[in-house]
């Protein structure tokens, strides 16, 4: 993390790279696979430290976990689960929140979970109030010690009729991993339904769960006694596969991302396409290029799935600072995603935040403090600058900035960008791109 990054940016990224699974699916298949009373195996799997932090939760957790980095194949060996010490978990969560799914299969599995201090991108407050409301709707007993959250189930977990006042995808995964083995059936209105989320569903009916998803957020589970083990190939990272795209539009170029699917970037790639960026849609992947023509200003908002994921929205405002004209983007998901754009700023974008909801229609960050809008004046050429990375998208997004500006950028804590984009330095050399990094 002490290493500084250095990039020498104004040529166009030329090439072709592969996505492998998406870190949003693949973390919490593994977890899934704590709920079996055989072995998974899951397929496609990055290499990103994401994976290696759930390996080692799981390991301590007693699943046997085998992963051929190369092959992105992943094995893991519930068959004897035991409780792990307060202080490994601490350990070995610091920087995740994946710790607060183990809960239901842990429950499940041992009868108690304990969950640490969580981490994750530092991009809004991210409480945890509708996961414990959830559990204790299945009717886990909650209690905050010092040393963190600790969960029981002295009567077991029982269906529920749960209803989320936010489609919160992390809260609607922790009602799938515990509705697939609670007692009776589990209604589930207001769900998130991301396309991991489809993933995982499939992953759970693998191992021989009831669930069905309607058109109308409503998921309904029926709980079974036990779960067998699955075999999986993840769905590709759509988040990895935009934020490449969005690099090659910034720099003028052109690059193929093989295992892009166009099904689950279908908003991304309206949204690309109406920006003025070139897209070929093809089977085993998709080339999105800068076709030569000036890009177009837009007027956008990020909301949960079928809208634009907020994941998208930081690599596509460095695009927006390239396009002709204004665009207006309202960010919806999180309260606290503008943060980035003033090392925009800085390299010579011009990027003003608000507090007000612009363009679309009201969020429930409206009459609070929170700078969730941003007006993005463009174009504007990038020149080099120092910064530091803030969190995993403003990350890369940041690298992408570096890549399109004029002269060197000196970007520090560049390790973060390894917890969801595998062999970034690789395929930064697979498609020409200038850097170097050092100790100073
Ligand atoms: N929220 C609450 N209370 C909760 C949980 C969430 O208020 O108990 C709020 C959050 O603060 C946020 C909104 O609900 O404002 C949505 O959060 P959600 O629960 O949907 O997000 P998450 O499950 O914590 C996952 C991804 C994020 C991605 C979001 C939205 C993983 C590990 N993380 O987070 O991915 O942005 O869904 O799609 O799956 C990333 O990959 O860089 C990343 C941040």
């Amino acid at each position: 993390m002490s290493s500084t990054f250095h990039v020498r940016g104004g040529r166009p990224l030329d090439g072709e790279i592969t996505v492998r699974g998406a870190k949003n699916l693949v973390s919490k298949a593994m977890v899934a696979s704590l709920l079996g009373e055989e072995p998974s195996v899951l397929r496609s799997v990055p290499d990103i430290s994401d994976v290696r932090i759930v390996s080692d939760l799981l390991r301590i957790h007693g699943v046997k976990v085998d992963l051929d980095v190369e092959a992105g194949v992943l094995q893991m060996d519930p068959s004897n689960v035991e409780k792990a010490h307060v202080a490994d978990i601490d350990a070995h969560a610091g920087s995740s929140r994946i710790p607060i799914l183990f809960c239901g299969p842990l429950l499940h599995r041992l009868g108690e979970a304990i969950i640490p201090d969580l981490g994750g991108c530092r991009i809004g407050d991210r409480p945890i109030n509708y996961h414990l409301d959830v559990l204790r709707n299945f009717g886990a007993v909650v209690d905050k010690r010092e040393m963190g959250i600790h969960i029981t189930a002295p009567d077991g977990l029982s269906g529920a009729r749960i209803h989320l006042e936010y489609p919160s995808v992390g809260a609607t995964e922790q009602v799938l991993l515990t509705a697939v083995r609670a007692r009776g059936t589990t209604e589930l209105t207001g769900a998130a339904v991301e396309p991991e989320i489809e993933d995982l569903i499939a992953v759970l009916q693998k191992m021989g769960a009831i669930i069905s998803l309607q058109t109308d957020r409503t998921i309904i589970i029926e709980g079974v006694e036990s779960l067998g083990g699955y075999e999986h190939t993840a769905l590709p990272d759509r988040i990895e596969a935009g934020s490449w795209a969005c690099a090659a539009l910034v720099t003028g170029g052109s690059v193929t991302v093989r295992g892009a699917q166009q099904k689950p970037m279908s908003t991304f790639l309206n949204i690309f396409r109406k920006v003025g960026g070139g897209m070929d849609i093809r089977e085993d992947g998709i080339r999105f290029y800068h076709p030569g023509t000036p890009l177009k200003a837009i007027a956008l908002e990020t909301d949960v799935h079928p809208g634009f994921m907020t994941d998208w929205q930081q690599p596509l405002v460095v695009a927006l600072t390239q396009a002709d004209g204004i665009s207006i983007l309202h960010e919806t998901v999180y309260e606290n995603r503008l943060g980035f754009t003033s090392a925009l700023n800085n390299m010579g974008a011009r990027i003003q935040v608000y507090r007000d909801c612009l363009g679309g229609s009201s969020c429930r960050f409206g009459r609070s403090n929170f700078n969730h809008s941003a007006v993005i004046s463009g174009p504007t050429p990038l020149h080099g600058a120092d910064i530091t990375v803030p969190d995993l998208r403003g990350g890369f997004s940041y690298l992408i900035a570096a890549l399109g500006a004029e002269g060197v950028s000196s970007i520090r804590g560049i390790g973060l960008i390894d917890r969801g984009y595998e062999s970034f330095r690789e395929k930064l050399t697979a498609l020409g791109a200038e850097f170097w990094e050092d100790d100073a």
